[in-house]
């Protein structure tokens, strides 16, 4: 059987609706999970919620309910956005659910009774807000050091992880795996921590209720992060489908960067300690903020993604989620800005050839595409960018490059382009010159074809209906891309049929 690729999400809190953030990672792996399934692999692609822990119960409080009717509320706007923003996971995991709660407990019971928990007291400063407990000298004014909230000091007993058993092995391995965390900058980070010594990790509470029981100790619910970090293993079927899993173990991981430490030092701790493969890699995004600021419901500063989608589209949302920031960076996510790729990228340089395309078509063809050339004539050094084009594409979209594997596309575009002014197709009808024509059109319709196909990923929608204005009968998920992502593979011949514009040019405002 062939090996499976795995690309999850984080999985995120249900104490509020999801905001342009929370969209942000969940695209960039749809894109991924999207690519590797036309590239002929085995995709399992997930995501979900986190349903326990403090913070999700003291929302559930403030709004009055029991904390397991606040999150069947909560789960909603999270999947119907994913299915408004074309997300095309395979399972939606709910920290809530049944199987989940047994796979914690029995790795819970599991690693106790080899040694790598044990039971001890814990002291020291918690942050509610990030579910971490933190030690003194790490505080800073005696705030959380990551969101700056007054922390509460706690005694507690304790269930703790072994973490620090597993630190030598952990740096050898990612000294080992250059790729493993990604960017290098985070890999560092996470390496300096490591190389500064790590504490064991407490893995139980007592001062609340609402999350899995540790299994033989009912005071004692385990801990909000040891719980999700085990959906990885959950969804894909890990002690409850054996062959699934094999299939498909071990994943590539999307995260944010505020939540590296948790994916690059406890959960390998778990896996290893578990006996199971690290992640492939451990990719961690960084923030869009709006002024300075992360956006974020807790500060007040939000994006909300449905009106967004609403006004712009679905797919320039995700082109500029993909397109706009280098994977790791963090970028100002501005509207003035989002229009200006839809207008710059999409509109002229891709809509353009597009609509000056397929009008020669109708009136030079009555709207049929010429039949592939006999001769590579006129279309050769067009052909051989192509080509250069989807090897540098598929390079970068295997290494999880998006953005570069666009600009590499906007390249073939702008070659199009370029070519159309080149070769005067309006000349060559005066001139009478009928093959040197129908070679000039094949070969645009056939970049087109090229890069509908190399941004359908990024944009399905659009894909599907350009598809649908070229004529042809399939849509760009139909085949495989070693079959179609290929130049001269369009045969010719269909009627196609021009439509709205594929990207409209959007007006802002004039500025007062
Ligand atoms: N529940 C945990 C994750 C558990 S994974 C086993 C969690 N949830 S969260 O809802 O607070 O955040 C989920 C993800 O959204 C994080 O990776 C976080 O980085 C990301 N984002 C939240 N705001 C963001 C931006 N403004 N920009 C980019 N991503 C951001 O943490």
């Amino acid at each position: 059987m062939k090996k499976g690729c795995y690309f999850t999400t984080p999985i995120y809190y249900v104490n509020d609706v999801p905001h342009i953030g929370h969209a942000y990672a969940t695209v960039v792996a749809d894109v991924f999970a999207r690519y590797h399934r036309l590239a002929g692999d085995e995709v399992f692609f997930l995501t979900g919620t986190d349903e326990h822990g403090q913070k999700v119960a003291k929302a559930a409080e403030d709004r009055g309910l029991e904390p397991q009717e606040h999150v069947d509320k909560m789960v909603g706007p999270f999947q119907d956005l994913w299915s408004l923003y074309s997300v095309s996971n395979d399972y939606f995991i709910r920290t809530t659910e049944e199987r989940h709660q047994q796979v914690v407990q029995e790795i819970f019971s599991r690693l106790y009774e080899q040694g790598d928990i044990y039971k001890g007291t814990y002291e020291g400063w918690y942050c509610i807000h990030e579910e971490n407990y933190w030690a003194e000298g790490q505080l800073v004014d005696m705030n959380c050091p990551d969101c700056g909230r007054p922390v509460k000091r706690v005694t507690e007993d304790s269930y703790f992880l072994k973490t620090s058993g597993y630190q030598d092995r952990l740096l050898e391995y990612i000294e080992a795996h250059p790729d493993f965390i990604r960017p290098v900058v985070r890999r560092n980070e996470v390496v300096s921590f490591l190389e500064s010594g790590v504490q064991d990790v407490a893995v139980s509470r007592t001062a609340f209720s609402w999350g899995v029981p540790v299994p033989f100790d009912s005071e004692h619910v385990v801990y909000v992060w040891f719980d999700a970090l085990i959906n990885y293993l959950t969804g894909v079927g890990y002690t409850t489908d054996d062959e699934h899993f094999a299939a498909f173990w071990p994943p590539v991981h999307l995260i944010g960067k505020d939540i590296l430490k948790f994916h690059a030092v406890i959960w390998p701790t778990m896996l290893m300690a578990l006996g199971l493969d690290l992640p492939k890699a451990i990719i961690a995004t960084g923030f869009w903020t709006l002024g300075d600021q992360k956006i974020s419901k807790s500060r007040g500063k939000v994006i909300d993604p449905i009106e967004l989608a609403d006004e712009l589209g679905v797919d320039a949302v995700r082109y500029f989620l993909l397109r706009e920031m280098p994977l790791g960076h963090d970028g100002e996510f501005t509207h003035d800005g989002l229009v200006r790729r839809i207008n710059d990228d999409l509109a002229n340089d891709f809509g353009n050839l597009i609509h000056r395309t397929l009008p020669m078509v109708k009136k030079y063809r009555d709207g049929v595409v010429p039949k592939r050339p006999a001769t590579a004539g006129r279309t050769a050094a067009l052909a051989e960018t192509a080509a250069g084009i989807i090897d540098e594409y598929n390079k970068n979209m295997r290494a999880e490059n998006a953005r570069e594997a666009l600009i590499a596309v906007w390249r073939l575009l702008a070659a199009a382009n370029k070519f159309i002014d080149s070769s005067q197709p309006w000349n060559l009808s005066k001139d009478g010159d009928d093959q040197g024509l129908d070679e000039v059109l094949w070969g645009l319709i056939e970049t087109i074809r090229l890069a509908v196909l190399m941004t359908y990923p990024i944009m399905p929608a659009t894909g599907e209906a350009a598809f649908e204005q070229l004529g042809f009968d399939e849509s760009p998920g139909d085949k495989l891309f070693s079959d179609e992502l290929v130049w001269g593979r369009l045969a010719g011949g269909g009627q196609t049929r021009p439509g709205s514009p594929l990207f409209p040019r959007i007006e802002l405002e004039p500025k007062e």
